[in-house]
């Protein structure tokens, strides 16, 4: 399922040159790089900042501590890392875009201005925005009106990808707010470098106060009976760290990101979690894109999982025929936000509730004894958000992923000036209405296509199908995919519930 071809050799390129995805992050920055320096500063409440770095703080040999101006050295470096694959993302993004990007993303800055009496002294005892595990508090009284972000990540022979993924992630958390931002990686038993180049990038996380755990494995998917079984262990294994800062902190997290080795732009993240607050989302997911040699073009690529509202399945097609279901499809033209049955993608964001309530949600093979369908881990957990009462699954087909050079290219084009070709004043369209570049009319169009009123609009969200088409995989034969005849299998009643689509936990964006 990541059967991935990607081009070799990058070995870590950092070039130091600040792209303009790092330009426009940095004018982000700087709304709150100010705020930040009380972080900074508050060198008296530093302390180790997971589970692990607490007991060894309790070692009787002091630990030396960087210096503010280190460690905003390596903050500085971390935040312009420049990106191998990723870095063409939003090259020469026209001016309107990087306006709208900035008022619309500008909610989700979490860095808050501490407060007069904490910027003069007594850093740690409330004000501070460094999360302080002492005195008795927990994490949420301190930062009580902070969100907070759990990444989760699965790896698997990932040297390639790593450096653009910690690129793009630094990137993400100096919006976010780097003490909002967990991240935990599960790496299964790589056979190249990846454990040591985790490594590396464990401690430049650690570094600069950012939340990081990493674990490997070494177990192999053939002491699983069933393939599902084996994905949906590895895939709960990155959980792991979510479940036990609850028991031992206190911890709460509002919004999970759970990613594969997938290259995702900034603002692709900074869109899908816009959105699931916006939508307070169950599941929101991206749209995913693989290249079919006999199309010669990137075709939708996670039909497995992906089901429209209908429960039918999206094709693995040009995207005019990937939605047999009308109104989804003429939204998905559109680029529009759209509700869905289930989907993936290779990133999804998570609404955690249903992981932390009753009836506890988590990656899980089918229950064949009861005869439901072997579908994939990640339908599952669709279907089981659903009867858990968080139906508000959505797909945001303005985020487009690659697992490939090839595609990522393809579907991240350069937006090119036609001044000199069609007279057009400047790029991006007509001075009196820039949504007239005839590019953003492709399918494939520049990345910082404008956005329209109607993608700021939150989704109304119906209750889900009664039946949902679904193709088993048993594993039984060495078939790499699914390997039981489709059926259309009838979903619980809890689902068809209009009940199951209401707002059970809010979100969204103050
Ligand atoms: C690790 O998990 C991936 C799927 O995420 C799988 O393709 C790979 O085979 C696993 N590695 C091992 C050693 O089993
Ligand atoms: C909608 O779902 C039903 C099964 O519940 C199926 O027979 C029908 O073809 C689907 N319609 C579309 C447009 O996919
Ligand atoms: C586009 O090309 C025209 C003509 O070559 C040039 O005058 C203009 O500055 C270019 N615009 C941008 C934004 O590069
Ligand atoms: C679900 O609904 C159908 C039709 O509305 C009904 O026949 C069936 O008994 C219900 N099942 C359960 C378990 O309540």
């Amino acid at each position: 399922m990541n059967s991935k071809s990607r081009n070799s050799g990058i070995a870590g390129q950092l070039r130091r040159l600040p792209t303009p995805v790092a330009l426009l992050i940095g004018v982000l920055f700087g709304l709150f790089f100010s705020r930040l320096l009380p972080w900074s500063t508050s060198t008296a409440t530093w302390r180790g900042y997971n589970v692990v770095a607490k007991s060894r703080q309790q070692s009787r040999q002091p630990i030396q501590l960087p210096t503010v101006e280190q460690r905003q050295r390596i903050f500085h470096l971390l935040t312009t890392l420049s990106p191998h694959y990723t870095k063409e993302c939003s090259r020469n993004t026209q001016p309107l875009y990087q306006k709208q990007a900035m008022e619309r993303y500008a909610p989700l800055i979490g860095h808050k201005s501490p407060s007069r009496s904490s910027w003069l002294g007594g850093f740690g005892m409330g004000g501070s925005v460094e999360p302080d595990y002492g005195a008795g508090r927990t994490i949420r009284d301190l930062v009580s009106s902070e969100h907070k972000y759990f990444f989760a990540i699965n790896l698997y022979n990932s040297f390639d990808v790593i450096p653009d993924l910690f690129a793009t992630l630094f990137r993400v958390a100096a919006i976010l707010g780097y003490h909002n931002v967990y991240v935990s990686i599960y790496e299964n038993g790589s056979t190249d470098q990846t454990k040591a180049l985790l490594r590396i990038f464990d401690a430049l996380t650690r570094s600069v106060g950012m939340r990081i755990t990493i674990r490997t494995s070494t177990r192999r998917r053939g002491a699983f009976n069933h393939r599902i079984e084996y994905l949906a262990e590895v895939r709960n294994a990155a959980f792991g760290p979510l479940y036990e800062l609850r028991e031992g902190e206190n911890e709460v997290f509002d919004t999970i990101v759970f990613m594969n080795d997938i290259l995702p732009c900034v603002d692709d993240l900074l869109e899908l979690i816009w959105q699931s607050r916006t939508n307070n989302a169950g599941i929101t997911c991206a749209a995913d894109y693989m290249y079919h040699d006999e199309i010669g073009s990137p075709v939708f690529y996670d039909n497995w999982v992906a089901r429209d509202i209908n429960g039918t399945a999206l094709e693995n097609a040009p995207f005019e025929s990937i939605f047999h279901h009308a109104p989804s499809n003429d939204r998905f033209q559109k680029h529009l936000p759209i509700q869905v049955q289930s989907c993936w993608n290779g990133i999804a964001v998570l609404d955690p509730e249903p992981f932390y309530l009753p009836p506890h949600v988590k990656f899980r093979m089918a229950r064949i004894a009861e005869g439901e369908c072997s579908a994939s881990e990640c339908s599952l957990i669709c279907n089981d958000y659903w009867n858990a009462g968080y139906g508000r699954i959505m797909m945001v087909p303005r985020v487009k992923l690659a697992y490939d050079r090839r595609v990522f290219d393809i579907i991240h084009p350069q937006r090119r000036n036609l001044t000199a070709i069609r007279g057009y004043v400047r790029m991006g369209g007509l001075p009196d209405d820039p949504r007239t570049d005839p590019q953003d009319r492709s399918w494939f169009g520049p990345h910082d296509r404008l956005f329209t009123e109607e993608e700021s609009e939150p989704l109304e969200f119906t209750s889900g199908p009664e039946h949902v088409w679904c193709w088993g995989w048993d594993g039984a034969g060495d078939l790499e995919g699914p390997d039981v005849d489709p059926i259309w299998e009838r979903m619980s009643n809890k689902s068809t519930n209009a009940d199951a689509v209401i707002v059970r936990h809010v979100r969204s964006l103050p």
